[in-house]
């Protein structure tokens, strides 16, 4: 994998968005997979200038997101679906049919993450794939032990996980215990990938995937065997690596 590290969270987030504008002026019909959480705030700010200042389409581009709390309404405030819509897709040209966010209120969960499977697919899979990571190495929201094979399902979330995103819902009672995640496995099919993460708090978890083994229990390390993958960093979330 690379490594590339910017001086802050704002550089961070322009080296991904230069990539993000490469890849769709070399194919405006790019297929992108995209995280949320506080990470890729400013990613898509830069997004949504480079299209108002027209040096980007979103006409042709397909999205697909890579997770979703189990049990949200796609209205719900604190969605996925809601976050995407307030950072990204209501300020570009982007087409709704063209939009791919789990449900994460469907009563037939099985069905609803073959569908995705299949629309990936059809798609002609992922060109551009961004991801945040987890203190505890989750990527999308594969949580430690998952299988590296993985597919699109339902998940149990960490307890870690529950209490790094419960201020978004006011408290830890209140924050789902399950989540919809493409699996590891998508992930690993993408044709190229970047993670970024900024922070100190994520220097650990970041050094276990770059310099540690790879293993199931450090969901992030198997991007070490992924052809195309870039970390773009900050320098709090590359203090711990070794040089
Ligand atoms: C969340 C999301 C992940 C995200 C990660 C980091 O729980 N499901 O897709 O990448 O955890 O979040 P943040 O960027 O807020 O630190």
């Amino acid at each position: 994998m690379k490594i590339v590290i910017a001086k802050n969270y704002r550089n961070m987030s322009r080296l991904a968005a230069d990539q993000v504008i490469e890849q769709i002026r070399n194919k405006p019909s790019s297929v992108l997979g995209l995280p949320t959480g506080h990470t890729p705030v400013e990613l898509y700010h830069d997004l949504v200038l480079a299209y108002q200042q027209e040096i980007i389409r979103f006409k042709k581009i397909v999205t697909f997101n890579l997770d979703e709390y189990a049990g949200l309404e796609s209205g719900d405030k604190r969605s996925y679906h809601t976050y995407m819509k307030t950072n990204l897709f209501n300020k570009i040209d982007i087409q709704s049919k063209n939009i791919h966010i789990l449900d994460g209120a469907t009563k037939n969960v099985k069905r609803e993450c073959v569908r995705f499977e299949s629309e990936i697919s059809r798609a002609g899979g992922i060109d551009l794939l961004i991801l945040g990571i987890g203190m505890d190495d989750h990527i999308g929201f594969n949580e430690p032990g998952s299988d590296f094979k993985s597919r699109t399902r339902l998940v149990k979330l960490a307890e870690t996980t529950r209490e790094a995103n419960s201020k978004y819902f006011g408290s830890l009672k209140r924050t789902p215990t399950a989540a919809l995640t493409v699996g590891i496995g998508t992930i690993m099919e993408a044709k190229k990938i970047i993670l970024l993460a900024d922070g100190k708090k994520k220097a650990e978890a970041i050094a276990r995937a770059v310099n540690g083994k790879i293993d199931p229990q450090v969901p992030a390390s198997i991007l070490q065997k992924h052809p195309d993958c870039t970390f773009i960093l900050d320098k709090g979330a590359a203090a711990k690596l070794k040089s």
